[in-house]
């Protein structure tokens, strides 16, 4: 099953070819650059980014895969939730390929495309999903804990205010690193120490909160009595502590075959550290594969139809905002 996916959900376009759920080609234009300037993205800049680079990155995936259109089985797309305007544009495009090729199209819920990031590139069957799994889904949009028991999804638990990743940036920013922030604390925080002793309180219902742990930090930095490696260390260190804390919470009353912690913020080491020492069940998507990517969207779309998900060629249907786990 030869699958061209695509995804425009925020600031990088993405084209991939897979096939199955093993990738041939992934290409990526990245706005990251231009939005560095501003310190966070402009939709309206963003989606006309999308729309004057997405023909360019269809022909470099295929071309780089060395299919030719007319080869592929399926067009899949990210459908939601992101920036309308930007979805908009890989929408387009997919229903146009769709069309033109006369074959079926496969709309991806962008956070399925996550959660199942671990498994680009590995063998999967109808038993893979049977299990009970935790999700861990940490970037830039969400901060949440989704247990999916034989591929049903409920949301255990989420953010009350800022994202993990948004306290990623907003630090970063507090200490002149350039945006994104996660990268660049990750990498000063190796070097630094816990001397800021930030607070952390243990929340009830699986919650988590940043935008608390943000204001400490920011009243330590205005004292200007830190180093930034101290700074990183110290908020790194409070930001993973509430997932480790929210997940053992979990782990102590539920049984879990696997535990998939995906979304950008899976990139972190100390993260990563971190949960693999909670359970030796711990999977993380490739490094490559935890920001937003395609293909992670055709990887997600050749999951669905394992689960036994139909694609048809029927092409009337929108992109959506936001989405929730049903
Ligand atoms: O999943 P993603 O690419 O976009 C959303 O769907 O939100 O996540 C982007 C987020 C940014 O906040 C970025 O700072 C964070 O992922 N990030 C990291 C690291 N790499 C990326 N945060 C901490 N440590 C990292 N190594
Ligand atoms: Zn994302």
């Amino acid at each position: 099953m030869r699958i061209l996916s695509i995804e425009t959900s925020c600031d990088d376009t993405g084209v991939a070819v897979l096939e199955n759920n093993k990738v041939i080609s992934n290409v990526v234009a990245s706005q990251t650059k231009t939005f560095k300037k501003y310190g966070g993205v402009i939709p309206e800049l963003a989606s006309r980014m999308h729309a004057e680079k997405i023909n360019e990155l269809i022909d470099l995936a295929l071309t780089r895969a060395n299919t030719k259109a007319k080869e592929l089985d399926y067009i899949a797309f990210t459908q939601g939730p992101g920036l309308i305007n930007t979805l908009q544009v890989g929408l387009v495009a997919a229903k146009t390929l769709s069309q033109y090729l006369d074959i079926p199209i496969i709309p991806v819920n962008h956070l399925e495309g996550h959660i199942y990031s671990p498994y680009i590139d590995r063998e999967v069957d109808k038993k893979t999903f049977n299990n009970k799994k935790l999700a861990i889904l940490v970037s830039g949009g969400h901060t949440q804990l989704i247990e999916i028991n034989k591929g049903k999804y409920k949301l255990i638990g989420t953010t009350s205010d800022d994202t993990i990743g948004e306290a990623f940036d907003k630090v970063g920013s507090m200490i002149g690193v350039s945006y994104p922030g996660g990268p660049a604390i990750d990498r000063l925080a190796k070097k630094g120490k816990d001397t800021l002793e930030l607070k952390v309180s243990k929340l009830s219902d699986y919650r988590f909160s940043y935008s608390g742990l943000k204001s400490q930090v920011r009243r330590k930095v205005q004292e200007g009595n830190y180093k930034n490696e101290d700074v990183a260390h110290s908020f790194q260190k409070a930001a993973v502590q509430q997932i480790e804390w929210q997940v053992k919470k979990y782990l102590k009353s539920n049984d879990v075959d696997e535990i998939l912690v995906t979304g950008g913020v899976s990139a972190n080491s100390y993260l990563r550290e971190t949960m693999a020492k909670i359970s030796k069940e711990v999977k993380f998507p490739k490094l490559k594969y935890c920001q937003d990517n395609a293909a992670m969207i055709g990887n997600a779309a050749y999951i669905m139809t394992v689960k036994g998900y139909k694609p048809t060629k029927e092409i009337d249907m929108d992109s959506y905002p936001r989405t929730d786990w049903k």
